[in-house]
């Protein structure tokens, strides 16, 4: 498309179908969603000093992957978002065929994207650009061009930049795949952000203990907290086990030791880093010593063309914001404090779970401890049992309406569910474990307890933040 074509046809996408989309029963109150149109990766996430900044995947034309542009909001608090000028359209030969995930930084005072210029061949066949674009002064960006081409012995799936500046370097990991198709993530290093040098292979499938953990990796992610690196990951092809990685893509990470010096990472296992239905392709930044994060929540698999908000022309949403720590040398999740402002109506009950109250509406905050068995009820298709030590989160399918279980376990003391329209996340013994999930309910907006053993409730209404 060229820009003037693409930018008439969003336009008149948005005004044919935002409002549908906004009076949706399962449009978010509270979490970011497309205006029209689908919406998958968090993109650019980053803070300038004064607003933090929000990027993401829009298809604004359909509710397919087609057409990738870069939508852009910002905000002052993390609570509400501004929309702001589209920043990218696939207009370029360069990135004709979507401007496909990346990230973002402030260099030299000018907000700087750094995303995969994505081209497709006739013969299905495909090729990679990473590609720079600048802040202009209308606060729409002006593309740069590629700046890094496909690598020697990888096939074309080599995308999503997350760069970043460590002392007078500039750093990059890159999502990647192998000519015998193994998932990989590299990385490279620069002097400026034009002229990038391969290190090599950091992590991936057959590297650092992992046996065939694979076939691309998307979406990386690398950064220190309190003293350990962690490498975020969405590793496409990894074996389902029982109770672990039963998306048909998971979002992990690896932790462990970089070196600066030697560029090595030492890893332990690959583990899952929200144990739900829908959580993939996560991006974090650092501000003010804290690391914050935004997951996708979807998942690319069959089922999410069944989601019924297609009817009103829109799908999927962001999670809400976390942060990340390390305590007692574990990765812990939990929604970012600012989000307490949406908080009002506190209630407080004790007593045996059968006998508490039923929650009317969806908007809604809990927090639940004291728990050795206990059955949540989220309307008519969704449901979280918690028994020996184990947590089981069923839904009914989108597709077929068959119920489908995810699970987490441990000892859970303490829960803390955040619920919106059409969603739910789920943070265990204070974030210890996440199951992050949407859900579309015929019947009436209702959340049940049952069980036999005592606990305590708090609940808040949340306000909308739209
Ligand atoms: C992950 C992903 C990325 C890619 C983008 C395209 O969901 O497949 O690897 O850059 O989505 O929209």
């Amino acid at each position: 498309m060229t820009k003037s074509e693409g930018l008439s046809a969003i336009l008149q996408a948005v005004m044919r179908n935002s409002a549908k989309a906004a009076k949706d029963k399962y449009y978010p109150r509270w979490h970011l969603a497309p205006i029209t149109g689908l919406l998958n990766d968090p993109n650019g996430f980053c803070f300038d000093g004064k607003y933090y900044h929000l990027f993401y995947q829009w298809d604004p034309l359909s509710c397919e992957h087609k057409n990738k542009c870069w939508g852009h909001w910002r905000s002052k608090d993390l609570i509400t978002w501004q929309h702001q000028p589209i920043a990218l359209l696939p207009d370029e030969f360069y990135d004709k065929d979507g401007c496909y995930s990346g990230s973002a930084v402030i260099h030299q005072g000018q907000l700087t994207l750094c995303y995969t210029g994505n081209v497709k061949f006739d013969d299905g066949s495909r090729t990679a650009w990473q590609c720079l674009a600048v802040e202009n002064q209308r606060g729409g960006f002006d593309k740069l061009g590629p700046v890094l081409g496909l690598p020697e012995g990888y096939s074309g799936h080599v995308r999503d930049p997350k760069i970043w500046q460590h002392n007078d370097k500039w750093y990059m990991v890159l999502g990647a795949q192998t000519l015998d198709k193994q998932g990989k993530v590299l990385l490279y290093r620069a002097s400026h952000l034009y002229q990038w040098q391969l290190i090599g292979e950091l992590a991936g499938s057959h590297l650092g203990g992992l046996d065939d953990a694979g076939y691309m990796w998307e979406c990386p992610d690398l950064f220190e907290l309190s003293g350990h690196f962690i490498l975020l990951t969405c590793p496409q092809g990894i074996k389902k086990e029982q109770y672990r990685f039963l998306n048909s893509h998971s979002s992990a990470y690896l932790m462990g030791s970089f070196d600066y010096s030697t560029l090595q990472f030492q890893h332990g296992d690959l583990i899952e880093l929200d144990a739900g239905f829908e959580f993939y392709a996560p991006q974090t930044t650092q501000v003010n010593g804290r690391r914050l994060l935004f997951g996708w929540m979807g998942v690319p698999d069959g089922e999410e063309m069944y989601q019924p908000t297609i009817a009103n022309g829109w799908i999927h949403q962001m999670t809400c914001p976390r942060e990340l720590q390390i305590r007692e040398g574990q990765l812990y999740q939990q929604p970012v404090k600012e989000l307490q402002q949406l908080r009002q109506n506190v209630q407080y009950w004790q007593g045996i779970a059968d006998d508490a109250p039923e929650i009317n509406g969806f908007c809604v905050e809990l927090e639940v401890e004291l728990i050795d068995s206990l059955l949540i009820q989220f309307s008519d298709s969704l449901e979280l049992t918690i028994e020996n030590n184990q947590a089981i989160l069923k839904r009914r399918s989108v597709k077929n309406g068959e119920w489908q279980s995810r699970f987490w376990s441990g000892d859970i003391k303490h829960l803390q569910i955040l619920c919106d329209s059409s969603s739910v996340e789920i943070f265990f013994n204070h974030g210890l474990g996440v199951m992050s999930s949407r859900f579309f309910p015929s019947a009436k907006k209702i959340i049940n307890f049952s069980g036999k053993n005592t606990i305590k409730l708090t609940t808040w209404q949340l306000n909308d933040a739209l």
